[in-house]
């Protein structure tokens, strides 16, 4: 089956749906961007995803599509028409196509933003089997931009830094700055001691999760403490568990960091079952 995607108010055959070459995400990564997981055909914080992205565009002064209070709507019908039930679904927009390249942003009047979804179909992703053992991580440097809560396209350095892990026999990278762990590549990072989860603050120095939130709230529901503030690589090494969060891991226990096993190289017990909490509570409340 071929799979339907949707482009600025169409919903077309993908070899169909194209974007000029002066499109400003093509040439500047002048874009944002969201993941929305897809459940039981359903969708995974939908509003949270949603504000992320308002807040996303008004951080960057980009023009709100013409559609923008129809994507609930549009990610109904994507999910319909390409009978997801269980997947992704990527929203992209982007300062639009000017008839030109000019760093001076175009004139909104007369360039409208591009708006374009499309699905990623995935079936198995809640019961993921990596999720039973867990995922080896490498630490690197954070080189990236400092405005990381803006979820933009500019994922060269996020790509980089998976490809870096790949070539050290690991799934992923967590990003240091000044001696402390930003996040992971593609999802926020965590450390569990004793009964207390521990992850960075939310600033201008990370992605604000739409997952992270949830996960905490839940967390803090079932009497676990969370301290939300900087660790080390150090205190990765000598944690109890570790796990990320993210739109299409959910929680994924971390077993491993540069070599050396976390709590004896297992998926830790905490992170497994607020794992499952996770996927209970957010069907549960899925649209
Ligand atoms: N990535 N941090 C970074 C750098 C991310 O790219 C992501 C999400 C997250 C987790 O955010 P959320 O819980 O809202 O998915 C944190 C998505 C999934 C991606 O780029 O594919």
């Amino acid at each position: 089956m071929t799979r339907t995607v949707y482009l600025n108010g169409e919903y077309l055959p993908e070899a169909e749906a194209k974007v000029s070459i002066f499109d400003r995400a093509f040439l500047m990564a002048d874009g944002v961007y969201e993941v929305t997981s897809v459940l039981d055909g359903k969708l995974i914080d939908f509003d949270g995803h949603a504000k992320r992205l308002e807040r996303s565009l008004n951080e960057l002064d980009m023009p709100k599509p013409k559609a923008f209070d129809d994507l609930l709507e549009i990610h109904r019908e994507l999910v319909r028409l390409n009978g997801i039930e269980e997947g992704m679904i990527y929203l992209q927009i982007t300062r639009g196509a000017p008839d030109d390249r000019d760093f001076v942003f175009p004139d909104p009047e007369t360039t409208e933003p591009t708006l374009v979804l499309f699905t990623q179909n995935k079936p198995g992703l809640a019961n993921n089997p990596v999720a039973k053992k867990g995922i080896k991580v490498i630490s690197i440097e954070d080189v990236r931009w400092g405005r990381r809560d803006i979820k933009t396209v500019q994922l060269l350095y996020p790509s980089m830094g998976k490809m870096m892990a790949k070539k050290a026999g690991a799934d992923d990278a967590w990003m240091v700055e000044d001696g402390f762990v930003t996040e992971g590549t593609s999802n926020n990072a965590y450390i569990i001691k004793g009964n207390t989860i521990i992850t960075r603050a939310l600033s201008n120095d990370i992605l604000h999760g739409i997952t992270r939130a949830a996960v905490l709230r839940f967390a803090r529901e079932a009497q676990m403490k969370v301290e939300e503030r900087n660790f080390t690589i150090d205190e990765v090494k000598d944690a109890d568990e570790a796990f990320v969060t993210s739109a299409s891991t959910f929680v994924m226990p971390v077993v491993e960091i540069d070599g050396a096993a976390i709590g004896g190289g297992v998926p830790g017990e905490r992170a497994l079952r607020l794992r499952e909490i996770y996927l209970e509570e957010s069907l549960k409340a899925a649209v």
